[in-house]
C-alpha cells in the first residue's frame, strides 16, 4: 500500500490506547495521516504514541472519554489546535460485559454498554461532524468511521445489551450519512467478528464465569470452528485493509455502509 495513502488526513481515533483501535492508528500514521490516539486509558495511549513518533509518524494523545460532550468537544478542539483541522474520525471505543438473559440482566449492565457504545459513539460523532462543517468544504470527503459489529446484525442471548449498543452504531451509520452528506461528509462503518484484543480476553473470562464455556480459550475456538466460515479468528490486523479504504479517498463514493469482517460468520 502506498506510504502516503492517507496523506493530509488528520484523525481523531477514540478507544487507540489498545486493541484494533491502536493497530489502525499507528497504521494510519504509516500511511501519512497525524493521528491524535484518544482513550481513557493514559498510558496506552502514550504508548501508542511513542511508538508512532519513534516509527517518524506524527501523532498525539488525548485523554477522552467518550461518554462526555465536554471532554468531546475539548478532544475536537485538541486535534485542530496540534494538526489545524480534523478530517477524519474513527469512533472506536467499545466495552462489553456479558450477563445471561434475563436471568442476570441489570439496568447498571446495560447503562454502562449503551452509554459508552451508543451514546459515546454519537457523542464524538456530533462533535466531530460540527466541526467538519465549521470548516467547510474542501476538495477531499471528510470521513467518519464506525466501529460496529457482527451483533450489529445478529444477536446473542448472553450479550444482547451490547447487540443493542452496536445496532445503534448501524442506526448512527444511516442517519448520519444522510444527515451529512450535504456538507461532503460520508458516513460508513466496519463490523470485526470474533477478533483477539484485550476485550476479547476479558470476554472469554467474563463467559466462563457465567457458565457459558467451561475453561479459558474455549469460546474462540468454538466460535471458530461451529460460526466462522474460514474456521479462525481474527486480529487487530484483519481489519487493517477496510479501515484504511474507508479512510481514503478510494471510498469517497460511498455512504452509509457497514462492511462486515468476520471471515464469514454473519451473511445478511
Ligand atoms: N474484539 C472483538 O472481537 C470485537 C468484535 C466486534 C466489534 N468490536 C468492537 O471494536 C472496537 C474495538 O474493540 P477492541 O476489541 O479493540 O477492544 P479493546 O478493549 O482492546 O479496546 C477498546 C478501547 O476502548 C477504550 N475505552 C473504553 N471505554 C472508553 C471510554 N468511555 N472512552 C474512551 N475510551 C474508552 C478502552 O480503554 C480500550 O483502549 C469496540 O468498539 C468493540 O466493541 C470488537
Amino acid at each position: 500500500m502506498s506510504a502516503d495513502r492517507l496523506a493530509g488526513r488528520k484523525a481523531l481515533i477514540t478507544g487507540g490506547a489498545q486493541g484494533m483501535g491502536a493497530a489502525i492508528a499507528k497504521d494510519w500514521a504509516s500511511l501519512g495521516a497525524a493521528v491524535c490516539v484518544a482513550d481513557i486509558n493514559e498510558e496506552g495511549i502514550n504508548q501508542v504514541v511513542e511508538e508512532i513518533r519513534a516509527a517518524g509518524g506524527q501523532a498525539t494523545p488525548f485523554l477522552l472519554d467518550v461518554t462526555s460532550e465536554e471532554q468531546a468537544k475539548a478532544a475536537v478542539a485538541h486535534v485542530v489546535s496540534e494538526f489545524g483541522e480534523i478530517n477524519l474520525l474513527l469512533n472506536n471505543a467499545g466495552v462489553n460485559k456479558p450477563t445471561i438473559y434475563p436471568k442476570d440482566t441489570t439496568k447498571a449492565n446495560y447503562d454502562f454498554i449503551m452509554d459508552v457504545n451508543a451514546w459515546g459513539a454519537f457523542n464524538v460523532m456530533t462533535q466531530v461532524s460540527k466541526q467538519m462543517i465549521e470548516q467547510g468544504p474542501r476538495d477531499y470527503v471528510y470521513k467518519i468511521i464506525n466501529v460496529g459489529s457482527i451483533l450489529s446484525r445478529e444477536a446473542f442471548l448472553d450479550v444482547i445489551p451490547y447487540s443493542m449498543s452496536k445496532h445503534a452504531i448501524l442506526g448512527l451509520i444511516k442517519g448520519g450519512a444522510k444527515a451529512l452528506v450535504g456538507h461532503n461528509i460520508t458516513v460508513n462503518g466496519y463490523g470485526p467478528g470474533v477478533v483477539r484484543t484485550e476485550l476479547w480476553e476479558q470476554l472469554d473470562k467474563d463467559l466462563v464465569e457465567i457458565g457459558m464455556f467451561e475453561k479459558q480459550g474455549e469460546s474462540m475456538d468454538s466460535l471458530a470452528e461451529n460460526m466462522i466460515l474460514m474456521k479462525r479468528y481474527s486480529y487487530p490486523e484483519d481489519v487493517l485493509g477496510t479501515a484504511s479504504f474507508l479512510a481514503s479517498s478510494d471510498s469517497d463514493y460511498m455512504t452509509g455502509q457497514l462492511i462486515m469482517i468476520d471471515g464469514g460468520m454473519v451473511l445478511h
